[in-house]
């Protein structure tokens, strides 16, 4: 017999009238890594966050434990022994390790004084004991993303949560990291802590838990143990039917430059880097986390200050010093990290989609409103954003949305060259396939892409050819027969060099 830890029972939620969650049920048993799967927009997060006290379910029951509980507010929640990893982490940059863990419950000595050095000792000891190399005393400004999710991690064990939510934990982080993260959830079921783990990446779910939930459109529709199935059923449980062509890749014929950076250093990073870029050409930037390719990015966009060489537009140098200037010479750049850059998120997906384009619409201002309308009609039912109408408020949709929406409103200034910075993180699978078409149409249409991807299976699908970096520069570019996975990780982890 399995323990069952937490049973969650016909839950429903409506946000204004629209049903997030229609009947959920989830079972989570002890020491289990439960993985929660569904599209963009299924209702994870919803879930989660009632579990979490950040939502009120409408109807429904939780049990822990075999009791039926109720979560009013967080409190509840940890009480009950929920620990959320949040995927944008909320710890006070200014403050220590140890002093943010036990921020609001400060320990006191028997002079009534806060007793740090205690809190100090505790926190050390969880780190030491889960093998992370990191101080307690150690000021959270100077942790990487990774080594903060650590933080939260230790946080919970101080709790003594029982459930551990992992809401797409590894989408920021890079492959070694993710095995550090692999090697502490290892060692949390050891402890019999149960864990649910949200992640739209197959292989991760396949290595790392144990069964698997699938919600569909706000409703469960099964539960797996993933030793029984493949990515195929997942993949059809989630959105309905069966995704054939995944990858869609016209051959293209590369002639004419578009773009070129030549010889580029930045203060940072960038030594030397020379690029080209064709019309109509998907360009892979392969390399490790920290290889330079969002920096190159950056610098060929005008967000970074190049030191010394030149970047050319059809064949001529172009002065790009500023975002401002890039786009004037048609470039467009969809960053990584959609909160802080891509979307005003208090505004309506609409305003978000096009607010790139507001110029055209001043210059046209009598036909503002339709052509408005008809930019976002487009987008809309291009990459199927899931909204309950172009007015609602952006940071209201799910994760995906979100990420579809910036990538919406680039797409809408037709540029002439994109540049795409993990275009499909956090994008479930059937809305991937989606972008795909839509990036191989943009191409045979004569727009060129540069896409930087962590992901080998989608660079090697796209691409016409890839550019590795390594260390701040480009180690090799593959093409035909070349483009393999292992010469890709070669060049990038620095074992082959040209
Ligand atoms: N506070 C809210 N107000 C209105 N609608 C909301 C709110 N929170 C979520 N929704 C809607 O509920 C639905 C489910 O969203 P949820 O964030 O749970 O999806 P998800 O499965 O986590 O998706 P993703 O994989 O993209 O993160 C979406 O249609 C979303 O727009
Ligand atoms: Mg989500």
């Amino acid at each position: 017999m399995h323990e069952v830890t937490l049973r969650m029972k016909d839950i429903q939620k409506s946000f204004s009238g629209i049903k997030a969650l229609k009947n959920i049920n989830f079972e989570l048993r002890k020491g289990e890594v439960h993985a929660l799967l569904g599209e963009n927009g299924a209702g994870k997060s919803t879930l989660i966050k009632i579990l979490s006290g950040i939502y009120q379910a409408d109807g429904g029951s939780i049990e822990i434990d075999g009791k039926t509980i109720s979560i009013h507010n967080p409190l509840d929640a940890i009480k009950q022994g929920i620990a959320v990893i949040h995927q944008e982490l909320i710890l006070a940059d200014n403050m220590s390790i140890a002093e943010n863990i036990f921020m609001g419950r400060e320990r006191c000595n028997k002079f009534g004084f806060i007793d740090f050095k205690a809190a100090e000792r505790e926190v050390q000891e969880r780190l030491d004991l889960l093998g992370i190399d990191l101080k307690a005393a150690t000021v959270i400004s100077k942790l990487s993303t990774p080594q903060k999710q650590v933080v939260e991690i230790v946080k919970a064990l101080t709790y003594h949560a029982k459930i551990v939510i992992m809401d797409e934990p590894t989408a920021s982080l890079s492959n070694k990291e993710i095995e550090m993260l692999f090697s502490i959830i290892e060692q949390l079921k050891e402890q019999h802590i149960s864990i649910i783990y949200i992640s739209h990446r197959m292989e991760e779910i396949f290595h790392i838990s144990d069964r698997v939930t699938v919600i569909r459109d706000g409703e469960y529709v099964d539960t797996l143990k993933t030793k029984d199935t493949d990515a195929d059923e997942l993949v059809r449980l989630m959105v309905g039917r069966q995704i054939s062509d995944y990858y869609s890749h016209t051959k293209r014929k590369l002639d004419q430059v578009v773009l070129e950076a030549e010889g580029i250093c930045t203060p940072d990073k960038l030594k030397d880097v020379t690029i080209k870029l064709h019309k109509g050409e998907i360009l892979g930037l392969s390399g490790l986390v920290g290889a330079g390719r969002t920096e190159l990015a950056r610098a060929i966009f005008g967000i970074d200050r190049i030191e010394s060489g030149v970047i050319k537009i059809n064949g001529r140098p172009a002065a790009i010093q500023s975002p401002g200037d890039a786009i004037k010479n048609g470039i467009v750049l969809i960053p990584e990290s959609r909160k802080e850059e891509g979307l005003i998120l208090g505004n309506t997906v609409g305003f978000n989609i096009t607010i790139t384009v507001l110029e055209e619409f001043i210059k046209f201002i009598h036909v503002k409103q339709a052509r408005e309308q008809e930019i976002i009609h487009t987008f809309f039912s291009k990459l199927s954003i899931k909204a309950s109408s172009p007015r609602q408020a952006v940071g209201l949709l799910s994760g995906g949305n979100q990420q579809k929406a910036v990538v919406a409103k680039w797409l809408a200034t037709r540029p002439d060259i994109i540049i795409m910075d993990e275009p499909t993180r956090g994008i479930d699978v059937g809305a991937k396939a989606e972008i795909y078409a839509l990036m191989d149409e943009l191409a045979k249409q004569g727009t060129s892409i540069i896409m930087i991807s962590s992901e080998l299976p989608e660079v090697l699908g796209m691409s016409d050819r890839i550019y590795v970096m390594n260390n701040g520069r480009i180690a090799t570019c593959l093409d035909g027969a070349e483009a393999t996975q292992e010469n890709i990780m070669s060049y990038a982890a620095g074992v082959k060099n040209d």
